[in-house]
């Protein structure tokens, strides 16, 4: 941490890349983890098997860990960019989150895969601070196969007291919610509920 607090400095900041891996046995755990049941079996096991495409989500956390991941510590490790004040791991929400799907990725890594972090964003206002992080997973060429936004509001954090807000790169535009029909297919993922149409429910 800084101790000069200056947000705009700390947008553009290049974290270092991150080593991950994964195997099978962890995108089967995964399925599972996010409500797959016994006769998913396009996500659990059979010929037309194919990784859960939002796997990748999980990743900056796992890292190259085959045990489980210790959220607390990870979220307490402290803020390394420049220009950020201290934010308190009690009060930090994960805002929202996104993936852009660049490539089909593989049932096992490997090694030589990372995830390239950088921050994209910062905001404040009354309420906190808001940061927002890109993460870009790549294979040993370094070819991209994945894209995570996730923002981080820091609730409570302030810097300067006042309104700010400096971005340099964002998720896609997400496609409207079509207003005159219902999803062909509903599907409820943890907290959240994914509209998928027919035409793409084969590839979940
Ligand atoms: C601050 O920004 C967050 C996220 O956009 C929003 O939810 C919140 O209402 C804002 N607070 C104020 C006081 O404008
Ligand atoms: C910050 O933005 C909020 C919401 O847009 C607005 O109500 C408030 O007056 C602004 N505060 C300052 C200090 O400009």
């Amino acid at each position: 941490m800084s101790s000069q607090v200056d947000l705009a400095s700390a947008v553009g900041w290049q974290d270092e890349d991150k080593p991950v891996s994964w195997n099978q046995r962890d995108l089967l755990l995964y399925a599972v983890g996010i409500g797959a049941k016994k006769d998913d079996f396009a996500l659990i096991n059979d010929k037309s098997w194919a990784p859960f495409p939002t796997y990748p989500v999980v990743l900056p956390f796992k890292g190259t860990s085959q045990d489980v991941v210790n959220f607390r510590k990870l979220m307490t490790g402290g803020n390394r960019a420049p220009g950020l004040p201290h934010f308190d791991p009690n009060r930090g929400v994960h805002g929202s989150q996104s993936i852009e799907i660049l490539k089909p990725f593989p049932a096992v890594s490997g090694p030589g895969w990372k995830i390239k972090k950088r921050i994209v964003a910062v905001s404040e206002n009354k309420s906190g601070i808001i940061l927002e992080q890109e993460s870009v997973l790549v294979d040993a060429q370094g070819t991209p196969y994945a894209k995570l936004y996730s923002a981080s509001f820091n609730l409570g954090a302030k810097a300067t007291g006042t309104n700010f807000s400096k971005r340099i790169a964002g998720p896609p535009q997400a496609k409207p919610v079509p207003k005159d029909r219902k999803p062909d297919w509903v599907v409820c993922l943890g907290a959240g509920i994914a509209y998928v149409k027919k035409a793409e429910k084969s590839k979940l």
